[in-house]
């Protein structure tokens, strides 16, 4: 078998792959305390790497394709390699940008909340007519692994894609854009870039000016590049709707957005399907495993 490599998971993640960690420990973070010379491996998800109390520590596998609560820096500065789990997500947060496209713009929600109520007698009026989805324009922000599954699901909508991205390569996906254009242009905004100190607070008051009155911002990626206080304001006016997945300090969600029915609210579930969190445990795995056998790993991120 394996040359043991001691490893902390900082909960047990789901899917059998779990399992083939020969000596593993489960512990919260927050209870690791006195430094622990015999760990070697960490698995956890988008959390600081306490590097002072594992001093022998190889290697972090993240489980998640984002990692802006890890210092990348920090770790490959004591040589730790640090790897996420990019491409296995992809499939799930794009469905999920999607139906919060849909929710928003075709009353799912409200609509759901009607019913409930016991207040429908005949005729959907309370509401008004929904915009529709088909037709549109959507503003891909970062046109990415997950972006271009979003635009690739786009097609079925009809919808016309617009879209920036990191790279000056073009797309067949949609008509690249400044992101200023791109706001002013779509309909729909769905945001897909990683956060870094470049994306925080992205979308600004300025920015968030620029969308056209009845747009819908979808927000499957980071909190923190949407200014939290000034989307609540546009909100709050009525000028846009929003599907939010991710919020600035998770778990906490302000409470001005509970009372607001132009915003559907899911708690940070992009990737949070049987088949999607299976596989980012088994990616997770296989990189702890490569530093087990010498192999090169999987799924290094840059450091
Ligand atoms: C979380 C995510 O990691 O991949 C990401 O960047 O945000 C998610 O997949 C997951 O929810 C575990 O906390």
């Amino acid at each position: 078998m394996l040359a043991g490599v001691k490893v902390f998971a900082t909960r047990r993640y789901p899917g059998a792959a779990f399992d083939e960690l020969e000596d593993v420990e489960v512990l919260p973070l927050a209870e690791l305390r006195e430094p622990r010379e015999d760990v070697e491996g960490l698995f956890l998800a988008n959390e600081p790497v306490p590097l002072e109390l594992l001093p022998r520590l190889r290697v972090v596998a993240n489980f998640g394709v984002g990692y802006d609560r890890i210092d990348v820096e920090a770790c490959a500065a004591r040589g730790v390699i640090v790897t996420n789990t990019p491409g296995v997500l992809d499939a799930a947060t794009a469905d999920l940008a999607f139906a919060l496209l849909l929710a928003a713009r075709r009353q799912v929600v409200t609509g759901d909340r009607f019913v409930r109520s016991g207040g429908w007698s005949g005729s959907w009026s309370e509401g008004g007519l929904a915009e529709e989805l088909s037709g549109s324009t959507l503003g891909i922000v970062g046109l990415g692994r997950i972006g271009s599954a979003v635009a690739r699901r786009a097609r079925g909508f009809d919808l016309r894609v617009l879209y920036t991205r990191r790279s000056d390569a073009g797309s067949e996906l949609g008509e690249p854009r400044e992101l200023d254009e791109l706001l002013a242009e779509s309909d729909l905004v769905s945001l897909h870039v990683p956060l870094t100190p470049e994306t925080d607070g992205l979308l600004d008051a300025r920015r968030l000016g620029l969308l056209r009155p009845g747009a819908v911002l979808v927000n499957t990626a980071r909190g923190e590049i949407v200014d939290e206080p000034a989307l609540i304001a546009e909100l709050v006016s009525g000028r846009i709707s929003a599907g939010l997945d991710v919020f600035a300090h998770e778990p906490e969600v302000p409470a001005r957005l509970l009372e607001l029915p132009n915003v559907v609210l899911t708690p940070h579930i992009g990737s949070a399907t049987r088949q999607t969190r299976e596989a980012m445990t088994r990616l997770a795995v296989d990189n702890l495993l490569a530093v087990e056998r010498g192999d090169p790993l999987l799924t290094p991120v840059p450091g």
